[in-house]
């Protein structure tokens, strides 16, 4: 309260309380008839430290939604604000921008690139952002610590398991104090410990103020979750229709 006090007098802006805000976004693919509405008028915060799951049936437009809060897709309509940076609307360069300073984005398949090792695939994103060679190493083999993969810095990703892979790839969505993770299915191909440790990590993560946006089909990944956002035909509802009754 104090130092908003002290922000307020100083002119400055208080930093936004959210670290996500999505406001009435909406998403289409296609024209005319063949027009699909994926994400039709969605909202959402994510506050820092906060883990939210996001459930919902196969077509429901989940990726879309992550893709759009990602700033990978052109198009979409509403807002998306990064801690108060919009996403929307931007052009492919200032996303990537935003994308690369802020969000860290993991996908089912951890997209590895197979000759590098370990490191050289953490510390990437750093060097494609300019940040030099002895401090990238620097970081990336921080991060490969933080995410309990110390030790394996030189391996390639063929010779580690599905759950190491994925933790590589979590290590190089968050590398360089990227604040906001956004995960599709990141445990999609896990078996059960291999997922445990990886909702483990993102749970830590959050617990050192990263927001993380997950979407999931496994209802013990959501359990792990602060909240759970249900999704369908393109919106969220309060409750998944029950599918048993039908
Ligand atoms: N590139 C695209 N072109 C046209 N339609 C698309 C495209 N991508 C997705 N869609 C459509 O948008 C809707 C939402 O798809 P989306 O991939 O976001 O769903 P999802 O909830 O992630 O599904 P899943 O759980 O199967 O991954 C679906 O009707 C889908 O067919
Ligand atoms: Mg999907």
């Amino acid at each position: 309260m104090a130092h908003e006090r002290w922000l307020f007098l100083t002119g400055m802006d208080p930093t936004p309380s959210q670290a996500l805000e999505v406001r009435s976004v909406r998403k289409t693919y296609g024209e005319g008839e063949a027009q699909v509405v994926a994400v039709d008028g969605v909202s959402l915060t994510v506050g820092a430290g906060e883990f939210v799951a996001l459930m919902g049936a196969s077509g429901c437009g989940k990726s879309t939604l992550l893709h759009v809060v990602a700033g990978l897709l052109e198009g979409a309509e509403g807002e998306v604000e990064v801690f108060g940076q919009q996403m929307v609307g931007r052009s492919e360069r200032e996303r990537t921008a935003l994308r690369l300073k802020d969000v860290g984005v993991v996908f089912q398949d951890h997209l590895l690139v197979p000759e590098l090792t370990a490191v050289e695939n953490v510390e990437l994103p750093l060097v494609m952002a300019g940040t030099p060679r002895a401090q990238a190493r620097e970081q990336a083999v921080a991060m490969l610590a933080r995410v309990g993969l110390e030790g394996l810095e030189d391996r390639v990703p063929d010779r580690m398991s599905g759950g190491q892979r994925q933790r590589v790839g979590i290590a190089r969505a968050m590398v360089g104090g990227r604040r906001v993770l956004l995960a599709d299915e990141p445990t999609g191909n896990l078996d059960t410990d291999s997922s445990r440790a990886v909702v483990g990590l993102v749970r830590q993560l959050c617990a050192d103020g990263i927001a993380a946006l997950v979407v999931t089909h496994d209802p013990r990944v959501a359990g792990a979750a602060d909240r759970v956002l249900h999704m369908e035909d393109g919106r969220f509802v309060e409750q998944p229709s029950a599918w048993g009754q039908w």
